[in-house]
């Protein structure tokens, strides 16, 4: 198999948008191959081609952020100025604060004195900002409320949202977003949380019992290890806590479900490179194995030319044969640039073509490396064009 012979098909962008029965596009991907531009860029063209769309953003960008009017981290979806609402459509956009939702979700699942004290807890504040899988436990949690809300009012307009577009966070391991609500509620559920539990179930209403050292065995070695404010934080978070772990589970199953919904999109992002293909690969396979609605790959930064007729081979020749001379040595410079331009591209396309060959069945839009960052609505509507380019 040659790599030109592997045309992957075109992923149909604009249907995908049109769709009235698209209500959620999750932007999925390794950490920088432009998750949140191709969130936003989808976002603003499905509003300016009539849709009611929110965007859900994880950490933008400085500049991007101002230029979606996006300054506050409020966790209140804005409308976004400057968009085309002449096809009848609006554009929100709100920025994901991590600790400002979880408060949320305690605020809304715990009565008003439960709710503070375990806000006021240190070991809470330390979970909520630090615990692994928070941040895409999280956003989960806010598209769940943005989808409550969609169908009750919305933003900007009178008419509710009819589309949620989200950024997903920079994940290490790759989809933690997915496994983030099961491993919350299994570190809840865990081994060490019931240990510190068992005496304090064992002894009735008495957890302050625990605190007092009246209780022995694995609570005093951990008091001793831990030290007893530790341990008390501890305690009292879960205790708290504890009357929400039914919550929990049921909301992490919601939206479970809702993300495997036929109404729900996952775009795969990734940049030319192996490393992000083989996360990218992982992705896919990881979507179909747990039947999540995979629409297709978003290969961004692809390098391109004005001239690909002219091989790397012939410019660089051209080039030395020019700098030889003495002469020309801005026309040699560009013929340099060319010819390194159109090698990055073949080696590109040589890894992206192994991505191709092994997902067949996955459609691709190809999106052109800027020579800057995208960080205007001008810039969003060009990268929206590409993505939905025919070509
Ligand atoms: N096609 C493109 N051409 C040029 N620059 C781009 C392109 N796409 C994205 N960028 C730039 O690359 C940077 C990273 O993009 P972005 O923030 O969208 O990535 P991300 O996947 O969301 O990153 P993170 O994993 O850190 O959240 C930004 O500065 C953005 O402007
Ligand atoms: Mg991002």
């Amino acid at each position: 198999m040659t790599a030109a012979a592997l045309e992957p098909p075109l992923l149909d962008v604009d249907s995908l948008l049109d769709d009235m029965s698209t209500s959620i596009i999750v932007c999925c991907g390794s950490g920088g191959v432009g998750k949140t531009t191709t969130a936003a860029a989808l976002a603003l063209r499905a509003a300016e081609r009539g849709r009611r769309v929110v965007v859900l953003t994880i950490d933008p960008a400085r500049r991007l952020a101002q230029a979606m009017g996006l300054e506050a981290l409020d966790n209140t979806p804005r409308p976004v100025e400057g968009i085309d609402e002449s096809a009848g459509g609006s554009l929100d956009a709100m920025m994901l604060d991590m600790k400002r939702t979880f408060d949320e979700v305690v605020e809304a699942h715990a009565s008003p004195d439960r709710a503070a004290q375990i806000l006021a807890n240190p070991f809470y504040q330390a979970v909520s900002t630090s615990f692994s899988g928070t941040s895409e436990y999280m956003a989960m949690e806010k598209l769940g409320q943005l989808r409550a809300q969609a169908s009750v009012h919305g933003g900007s307009g009178e008419q509710p949202w009819d589309l949620i577009v989200v950024d997903t966070p920079p994940s290490r391991s790759a989809l933690d977003f997915l496994d983030a609500p099961r491993r919350l509620s299994s570190f809840l559920d865990g081994r060490f949380i019931r240990l510190l539990m068992a005496p304090a179930k064992a002894s009735g209403r008495a957890y302050m019992k625990v605190f007092t050292g009246a209780v022995g065995g694995v609570t005093s070695v951990m008091t001793r290890l831990l030290g007893a404010q530790v341990l008390q934080d501890v305690q009292t978070f879960v205790a708290a806590m504890d009357t929400m772990f039914g919550g929990f589970r049921e909301r992490a199953e919601a939206t479970y479900s809702m993300l495997a919904d036929a109404g729900t999109s996952f775009l795969v992002v990734a940049a030319p490179d192996p490393d992000s293909l083989r996360e990218a690969s992982y992705f896919v396979e990881r979507l179909s194995a747990e039947d999540m609605p995979l629409e297709g790959l978003v290969l961004n930064r692809v390098a391109t030319t004005a001239v690909p007729t002219l091989s790397a081979e012939r410019a660089l020749a051209a080039a030395e044969d020019l700098e030889e001379d003495g002469a020309h040595e801005v026309t040699a410079g560009l013929l340099r640039l060319h010819g390194a331009r159109m090698q990055r591209r073949a080696r590109e396309q040589s890894v992206a073509s192994r991505f191709f060959a092994a997902h067949p069945r996955v459609p691709v839009a190809q999106v052109p490396a800027r020579p800057g960052d995208v960080h205007d609505l001008d810039g969003l509507r060009s990268v929206g064009e590409d993505l939905a380019a025919r070509a």
